[in-house]
Order: structure tokens, then C-alpha cells, then sequence
């Protein structure tokens, strides 16, 4: 009897195996907490919120995070049958690191593989890389909830859904709206860090998929997507189903809050909890700079009674190691300790400033008679140093008095130092958004002359010198004010340090927010044409006093400079944006010129920008700027190709250069929109 109860049990328990494989076809996670190891999660995916959300990336950049459903799941009854239907619904969400600049998006994926690990990140959503991209092989199948508008991928907008297949050309994609029950078309703005519940739908007997959106918790009954398509060709027997995110340069929190899937019926609904939105940044910041500074003032102690203790042996040990290499370099090799001297032994009082490359220090050669900047860089692995070096010392052969002159060199151990020509007034940045600590003004002249000098300088690089040299890193705290106040641009060349000091592999993308060209963070693709988008930037802010992005202009939003003059520029009322304080003091002409000019090359596409060369000919006057200027940002000219019924907004406005102010004009749509500044 006990053995027929214990072979009964046995049976029992191999029935129940049999049938929770027979029925993997369905789940339901309304929170993740128990999901246990059913939910795989790689890259930068974690469990988040007490372990009840899953977190795919934070807003680190360049990450990658996949959630997927650990056992795969059987689309076809044979590996040459057709796919069945199935129903899936998510509740996901975006918080992004800057309001209205998302970065990447995320999406749903069935994968014959639960590991991507080839994949990208940034435009390429952790899915694929630029290798197998578009191949029939990789059976894909996505659906993507973008929030980048991508170039490279003809992206419609930055707020879109998509299906993928094998490939992030989307075949189907539509802004992201839902239909309410009125009937009414209402957007979903995915960036504003909403949850949004989200249906996908496979009908296998009218092969048609389905995406539906909405940020209520009952599904609207008119799909945003229907698309027809076979999926039996893309899914193979077997799939994994799950999620993938992505950042890059500008980055999201993605989130997935709750997943239900089911081949036997329509998946349920779930619950729709707020997303966890960031702790107040402000309290974390004190937070952060309490705990720094007690644990500098904690180390600085170690440190200084470690030093105290080394001192002696040091003094005796000191001498400096010359490798052969060093010998052979181009410009004054200076000797540590000369350099030590000058600076003082780079006491902090004689600290002009730190940049992203290192600390710059005051310093004076020769008894005081020349007088110079030190910049000290901690190039933490010798790798690369000698061919770091090299470069520098042919860049140290550099001359334009527009350029920060570099002096020498000198080195010990990690330690890189160069030496450049002091310049008295410091760095633009102070006097365009600092003024109480400059306490002086620029007039307008002299920030003319600074933006012809700076356009100059960069000119020479890109094209005076045997080799092309790109700044990478053109911004306002890098120009620099000699005592005529003229505009020196420094720190040229130095970004390829970040390149010797980084992985091999990995191409970093180096530069400032809002200073660096979109086409950088798709492509990673340095080229002069990206300085000349930083150097747009600059004559911006030069004549608004104003950042390329404010990040609480008001409460709401920050502040995007290229656009907010854009859309003064067409109101008609671009001479509100000028500089406060220079206002009532400025050459009319000259300040149009220069906003012109500072739009044409903030333009997103490279190919609408002009070359520095082109650049330096307006500010001299040598050549008239185009009378009609193209958007920066594209979009608004796609509008003005698609509208059919012209209306006054969408026109291509051109502007009167004249002193007697502003005209509007409007201009024929087709002709408008094939103008290009580049042609005139
Ligand atoms: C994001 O997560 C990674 C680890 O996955 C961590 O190193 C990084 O500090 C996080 N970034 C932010 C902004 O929280
Ligand atoms: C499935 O199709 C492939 C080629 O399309 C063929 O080689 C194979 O024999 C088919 N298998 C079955 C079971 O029909
Ligand atoms: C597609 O991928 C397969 C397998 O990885 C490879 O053999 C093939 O060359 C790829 N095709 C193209 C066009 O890249
Ligand atoms: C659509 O999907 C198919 C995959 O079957 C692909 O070959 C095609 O290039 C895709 N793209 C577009 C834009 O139709
Ligand atoms: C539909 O409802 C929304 C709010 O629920 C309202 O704003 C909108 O005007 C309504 N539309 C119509 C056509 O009634
Ligand atoms: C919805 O978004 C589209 C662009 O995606 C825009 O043209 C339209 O004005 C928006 N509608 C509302 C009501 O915000
Ligand atoms: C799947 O569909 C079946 C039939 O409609 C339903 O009984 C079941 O509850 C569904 N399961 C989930 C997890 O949605």
C-alpha cells in the first residue's frame, strides 16, 4: 500500500513536470520579486525598487541591459510550420537623465539566443551590432520604443514605435499616440517618465501584428500598429522573448514594471505602479559632496603622515628616470623639478583651474621672468605615453596667435606635464556666465574679435599644418584670454589622450554636452565638421551669455540654446536673445552675422554646416551670409516637404541683414527647403 502511495506520488510529481513544460506557454508577472531565475537578466540589467521592477540601464552612457524569459518558448509546432498566435503584454518605462533628451529607448525581442552579447549600445538598443544588422540569418523580431531620432536608421521622430525585423530600420513605425475613448488621438510622450502599458498581438490566421500603447490601464480598442506580415519566416521553433535597452551618450532609466505573456489567449493586463523617479538630486549632491570631502579630509590626513614618512627616503632617491625615447622628442623637455619649482610644488594656491584632462597650475621660469601654465595630467598606465608624447611634441609645433602656445614637456613616472604660455584673463566661460566673479564685462567688440580669433585658430588646425588637427573639445572654458584679450584656443590635441589611456576596442566619445555633434554619439566618428558644430555653440553663448543647455531655465525644462534662438529667430524676435548686458551696445549687423552664422553651424546634418574656412570668410566680412537659413534640426524641414496646404510657420525663413531690423519673408516651400548654405 505505502509503495502503490509512493509510486503514486512519484507519477504524481512527473505529471506535474509534464505539465508545467506542456505549459510554459503562459506567464504573468505583475511585479518581479518571485520571478527568481525564470527572468535572466545580463549587461546592465538589474532587479530594482526592492526587487520589484526590473532596471535594464540607468543613466550611465553607453550601456547595455537584457531581461529575458529563461526558457525559450515553442512558436511552431514543426521547424518548418507556420507561427502560432500570441499575446504579450508589458508595462515599461523611460526616466531620462535630462527631461526632453532621452537616450536610447528600449524594446520587446524574441531572439533565437538569450545571449547578445556582440551587440551595441546607444542607436544599436543592445540588439545588434554594425555587423550583422539587416541579416535574414539573425530572426529577430522587435518592437521598439525609441526615443532617439536616429539619421543612420530613418528614425521618423525622437518618440516612436516600431517593428524590427532582423534590422533597427523599422518596417512599420508611428509616433507614439493612443486612441481614447472618445475616440480622440491623445500622444504618449515615453520620456516623460510615465509608466506605459504596452500590448503585442499576433493573429497567426490574418498574420497580422498588433501593438497597442496607452498610459491607462485598460487597453484602447484601436491598435497604434497593425501590421500586416508573416512572422513564420523571422521566428524559429524556439525563441526567447523578452527585453533589451540601451544608452549612449545621453541616457534613460528603462524599466520594466510588469510582463505577461500567453499562447493560448489574450495575455492579461497588469497593474500600472508609478516608475521610480531619481531621489532630488540637490540632497544627494550634499550627500555626495559631504561624504567626499570627509573621506578627501580622511585620505588627505593618510596621506600626509604616509608622505611625511616617505619624504626622507624620496629626497635621497629622487633622481629622475629618462627613458631613451624621451630624448628623441621635439620641444624643451623641462625637468621635473624645474617645473616643481616654478609651481611651487603645484601648491593649491597656485591652482588656475582643472579641467577634464587634469590641473592646471601657475607657474613662473627664469627667476620670474616668464611667466607660465602648468597643466598636470595623471596618465594612469604608462601604455602609450611615448607615442603620446611624440604627438604632443608635433603638436608643440603648432604656431598662430590664436592658439595657446605650448612651451615643453616634462614627466616623472605617470605624471605628464605641459608647459604653455600663461594668459592673464582666464578662460572665456567666466566672463560669458560668471560676471560677479570676472567683475568685468565684455563689450561687444571684444567678443567679436575673440569669436574671429578662435575661428582663426581653428582654421589653422584644420587647415594650415601639414596634418589635419581636430579640437574635439571647442567650448567657451577652453578659450582662453591673453592680455589683449584676444581668443586663444587651448587644450587642442589632447583629446586623443582619453583614446591612448582607453580599452583598445572601445572608442570613446570625448567632448562636453551640448558642445558635441549628434552625429558623434551614432557614429563615434570624429571629423572637422564636428568642431565646427562646437564652434556654432560657441558663437551662441558668445552672443547670448547664455550655455548651449541650461538645465533649469524654468522649473519645467532645460534650456536648449540652438533651438530656443531657432524659434526666436522665426517669431521674428531673435534680438531678444542678445546678452543682457551688452545690450544697446552692440553692432547690429555684426550680431545677426554672428547668429547666422552660429545656427548654419549647429545644423544636425554635417553636410549643412560650413567649413571653418567658410566660417572665418563671414567673420571677415569676405563673403554675404545665405539670405535664407535652414533649420538646425531637420525635422521642421521635413514638415515643410510634407505639408501640402503651405502655412506660414513651416516656411523657410529668410532675414534681412540690413541695420533697419528684422523682415520676415516667406519663401516657396520647395525652394526653401532646397537652399543650402553650403551653395552660396
Ligand atoms: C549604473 O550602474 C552601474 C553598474 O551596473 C554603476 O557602476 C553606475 O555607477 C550606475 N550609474 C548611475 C548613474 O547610477
Ligand atoms: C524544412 O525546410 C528545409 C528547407 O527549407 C528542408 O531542407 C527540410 O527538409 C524541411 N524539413 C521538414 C521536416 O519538412
Ligand atoms: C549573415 O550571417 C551569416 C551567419 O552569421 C553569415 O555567414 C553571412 O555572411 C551574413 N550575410 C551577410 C550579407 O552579411
Ligand atoms: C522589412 O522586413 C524584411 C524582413 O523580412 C527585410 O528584408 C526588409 O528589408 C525590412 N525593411 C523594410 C524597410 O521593409
Ligand atoms: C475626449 O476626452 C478628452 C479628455 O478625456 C478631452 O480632452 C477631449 O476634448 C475629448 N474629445 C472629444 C472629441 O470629445
Ligand atoms: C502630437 O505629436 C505630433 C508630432 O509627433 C505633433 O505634431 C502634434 O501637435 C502633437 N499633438 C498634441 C496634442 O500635442
Ligand atoms: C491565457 O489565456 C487563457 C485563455 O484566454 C486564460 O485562461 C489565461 O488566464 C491566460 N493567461 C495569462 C497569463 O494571461
Amino acid at each position: 500500500m505505502v509503495k502503490i502511495l509512493k509510486h503514486l506520488g512519484i507519477f504524481c510529481i512527473l505529471m506535474l513536470i509534464a505539465i508545467t513544460s506542456a505549459q510554459q506557454t503562459e506567464f504573468l508577472y505583475d511585479d518581479f520579486s518571485k520571478a527568481g531565475n525564470t527572468i535572466l537578466l545580463e549587461g546592465s540589467a538589474k532587479l530594482f525598487n526592492h526587487d520589484n521592477i526590473i532596471q535594464l540601464t540607468n543613466t550611465s552612457s553607453r550601456m547595455i541591459g537584457h531581461a529575458f524569459y529563461a526558457t525559450p518558448i515553442k512558436f511552431k509546432s514543426s521547424p518548418n510550420g507556420t507561427v502560432s498566435s500570441f499575446s504579450t503584454v508589458f508595462t515599461l518605462g523611460t526616466v531620462p537623465e535630462f527631461k526632453t533628451l532621452g537616450g536610447h529607448g528600449m524594446a520587446f525581442v524574441i531572439s533565437p539566443s538569450n545571449n547578445l552579447n556582440t551587440a551595441l549600445p546607444s542607436q544599436y538598443l543592445g540588439l545588434f551590432n554594425a555587423a550583422n544588422i539587416g541579416n535574414i540569418s539573425d530572426h529577430v523580431f522587435a518592437v521598439e520604443f525609441d526615443t532617439v531620432k536616429d539619421f543612420e536608421f530613418q528614425d521618423i521622430d525622437d518618440n516612436h514605435i516600431g517593428i524590427n525585423l532582423n534590422s533597427l530600420v523599422s518596417n512599420f513605425s508611428v509616433p507614439a499616440t493612443y486612441v481614447m475613448e472618445n475616440s480622440t488621438k491623445q500622444n504618449v510622450s515615453m520620456k516623460a517618465g510615465h509608466t506605459i502599458q504596452s500590448w503585442v498581438d499576433y493573429d497567426a490566421t490574418n498574420k497580422l501584428i498588433s501593438v497597442t500603447i496607452s498610459p491607462l490601464p485598460t487597453k484602447p480598442r484601436i491598435p497604434l500598429i497593425s501590421y500586416k506580415y508573416d512572422l513564420s519566416q523571422i521566428l524559429e521553433q524556439e525563441m526567447y522573448v523578452g527585453f533589451s535597452a540601451s544608452t549612449g551618450l545621453l541616457a534613460s532609466s528603462h524599466y520594466v514594471l510588469g510582463w505577461s505573456f500567453n499562447m493560448s489567449g489574450p495575455a492579461k493586463s497588469l497593474s500600472m505602479p508609478p516608475l521610480p523617479h531619481p531621489p532630488s538630486t540637490s540632497s544627494n549632491k550634499h550627500k555626495a559632496t559631504v561624504a567626499i570631502a570627509s573621506s578627501i579630509s580622511v585620505s588627505v590626513f593618510i596621506f600626509l603622515v604616509i608622505c611625511g614618512v616617505i619624504y626622507m627616503v624620496v629626497r635621497i632617491r629622487d633622481r629622475e628616470i629618462i627613458e631613451d625615447w624621451e630624448l628623441t622628442v621635439g620641444p624643451h623637455r623641462y625637468r621635473y623639478h624645474e617645473l616643481r619649482e616654478a609651481t611651487r610644488g603645484f601648491r593649491e594656491k597656485e591652482l588656475l583651474g582643472r579641467g577634464g584632462f587634469g590641473r592646471v597650475y601657475k607657474g613662473c621660469l627664469q627667476k620670474c621672468n616668464t611667466q607660465i601654465a602648468v597643466k598636470r595630467i595623471n596618465h594612469e598606465s604608462k601604455q602609450g605615453l611615448p607615442e603620446f608624447v611624440a604627438e604632443i611634441a608635433s603638436i608643440g609645433r603648432l604656431r598662430h596667435r590664436n592658439l595657446v602656445q605650448l612651451l615643453g614637456w616634462g614627466r616623472r613616472r605617470g605624471d605628464l606635464l605641459l608647459v604653455y604660455d600663461y594668459m592673464p584673463y582666464g578662460s572665456l566661460d567666466k566672463y560669458l556666465f560668471d560676471q560677479d566673479r570676472a567683475g568685468y564685462i565684455l563689450s561687444w567688440e571684444q567678443r567679436f574679435r575673440i569669436v574671429k580669433g578662435v575661428a582663426s585658430g581653428l582654421l589653422y588646425l584644420h587647415e594650415g599644418w601639414e596634418k589635419v588637427v581636430i579640437h574635439r573639445d571647442i567650448k567657451a572654458s577652453n578659450v582662453l584670454l591673453d592680455g589683449e584679450f584676444n581668443g586663444r584656443l587651448g587644450d587642442f590635441g589632447l583629446a586623443r589622450l582619453h583614446d591612448h589611456g582607453a580599452d583598445l576596442g572601445t572608442t570613446r566619445v570625448v567632448g562636453t554636452l551640448g558642445y558635441l555633434a549628434p552625429e558623434l554619439s551614432r557614429t563615434g566618428h570624429v571629423t572637422t565638421s564636428s568642431d565646427v558644430f562646437a564652434c556654432g555653440a560657441l558663437l551662441l553663448e558668445v552672443v547670448c551669455g547664455r550655455r548651449p543647455i541650461e538645465p533649469r531655465f524654468t522649473s519645467e525644462e532645460e534650456l536648449v540654446l540652438v533651438d530656443w534662438v531657432w524659434s526666436k529667430w522665426n517669431q521674428g524676435k531673435v534680438m531678444e536673445v542678445i546678452d543682457p548686458k551688452i545690450k544697446g551696445k552692440h553692432d547690429e549687423k555684426e550680431v545677426l552675422m554672428v547668429l547666422k552664422l552660429g545656427l548654419m553651424c549647429s545644423s544636425d546634418e554635417p553636410r549643412y554646416r560650413p567649413s571653418m574656412r567658410q566660417v572665418v570668410r563671414y567673420l571677415d566680412g569676405e563673403m554675404e551670409l545665405p539670405e535664407v537659413l535652414r533649420a538646425p534640426n531637420p525635422d521642421d524641414e521635413k514638415r515643410v516637404l510634407k505639408t501640402s496646404e503651405p502655412r506660414i510657420e513651416d516656411y523657410v525663413y529668410s532675414f534681412g541683414t540690413s541695420s533697419s531690423g528684422v523682415s520676415l519673408q516667406s519663401y516657396s516651400t520647395g525652394r526653401g527647403a532646397s537652399v543650402s548654405p553650403n551653395t552660396i
